[in-house]
């Protein structure tokens, strides 16, 4: 199989505020479908802007497989949605060689993670050994079968759910797994508004039946290749590398974050920039990602559990502790001492944006 799109086929990137404006068609459109959850939705689409994979961890009903199925369907694009279940094999995903009688030879059959947008729905169902499959595509954008290498095609995301409270039956995804994801998200109920509207709105048909694509994998990975083009300043970055550190530092977490999640963390918020037309990254984006980009990969200490502490409460302290940086002069160095100011001055050169 050969693919049609590879990671390393040039595209025109596409200029920020054209970025603006398709991001949000796309937003408005998975918005039909979804009810009140405009930041979710945004940031579902900042990951896969990011070239992130996507983990929807909440209680039943709350709209994880309608947000996932949503986003696939705004994108026209090759999608395959695997629901996950104890005998799902790691071949069903990867794929498998078959012996063709005619040609005499094998043959390579994909699986289904040969597709630009994989919806994994309740991923943690299936055995360890399936859910490794997804490794290896996961963060290498390839797939060996008997010892060949197939490329994947781009744009290559996987969006995978989960149940967190469900525990019977199920396999945690072990930390390798979980570092793989981007970001994690929670949908959180809607609020009474939303939930009305959903009635009103989605009461008697499906709104996902009558929903369009309004964006296709060429023009998401021109999308892509403009985000990759958003800038970020020493300081910036540095505050980046200073935030994962205070994970690692943390007497209450016994796993801090990975470097892998450091790049995750920039590359979203060169895509949260980008949503908002800016070609530029904030510390208040790192601020903003902090937990849906970090929180999900650290393990809490025996002492943090029993203190009912959780993942995301000792990223938003470590947050609100760290000093913030708020002017080029500090370039590369230390940030300064501990400021609150997180925003350029409103008037002036702004420091984040030197090119
Ligand atoms: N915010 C919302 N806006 C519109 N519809 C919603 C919202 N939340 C839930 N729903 C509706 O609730 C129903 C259940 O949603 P869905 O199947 O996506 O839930 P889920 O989170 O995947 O649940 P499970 O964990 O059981 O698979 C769908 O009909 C969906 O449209
Ligand atoms: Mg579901």
């Amino acid at each position: 199989m050969t693919a049609q799109h590879t990671w390393d086929q040039a595209v025109e990137p596409m200029p920020i505020d054209e970025i603006k404006s398709h991001t949000d068609g796309i937003a408005k459109n998975i918005e039909l479908v979804i009810e009140g959850k405009s930041a979710t939705v945004r940031l579902a689409i900042a990951v896969l802007l990011a070239e992130g994979h996507l983990l929807i961890e909440d209680v039943p009903g709350v709209g994880k497989t309608k947000l996932a199925k949503a986003l696939a369907c705004s994108v026209d694009s090759t999608v395959r949605r695997i629901q996950f279940t104890p005998d799902l094999l790691p071949s069903d995903i990867t794929g498998v060689s078959v012996y063709n009688q005619e040609t005499h030879d094998f043959e390579f059959k994909p699986g289904a993670v040969f597709a630009n947008l994989v919806v994994g729905d309740e991923i943690n169902r299936a055995s360890p050994k399936t859910q490794s499959a997804l490794l290896e595509c996961m963060e290498e954008h390839q797939v060996t079968v008997d010892g060949q290498t197939y490329r994947l095609r781009s744009p290559f995301m996987v969006i995978a759910t989960q149940n967190p409270i469900e525990m019977e039956g199920t396999y945690p995804l072990p930390e390798a797994q979980r570092d793989r994801f981007a970001a994690r998200i929670a949908m959180g109920y809607p609020d009474a508004r939303a939930e009305l509207d959903m009635l009103n709105l989605h009461g008697a048909a499906d709104p996902l039946d009558d929903l369009n694509a309004v964006s296709d994998a060429e023009t998401v990975r021109r999308l892509i290749a403009g985000v990759r083009d958003i800038h970020v300043a020493e300081p910036v970055k540095v505050y980046a590398v200073n935030l994962v550190n205070a994970t690692r530092e943390s007497p209450e977490l016994r796993l801090g974050a990975s470097p892998r999640s450091c790049l995750h963390l920039l590359r979203t918020a060169r895509a949260v920039a980008a949503l908002e037309g800016r070609d530029y990254v904030l510390p208040d984006d790192l601020q903003s990602l902090a937990v849906p980009v970090l929180a999900h990969r650290l393990m809490l200490t025996a002492e943090a559990q029993m203190a009912r502490r959780t993942t995301d409460a000792v990223i938003s302290d470590l947050v609100h502790r760290l000093a913030v940086p708020h002017s080029r002069g500090h370039r590369g160095a230390a940030p300064p001492a501990p400021s609150v100011q997180t925003r350029p001055p409103e008037t002036g050169q702004d420091p984040y944006r030197d090119r």
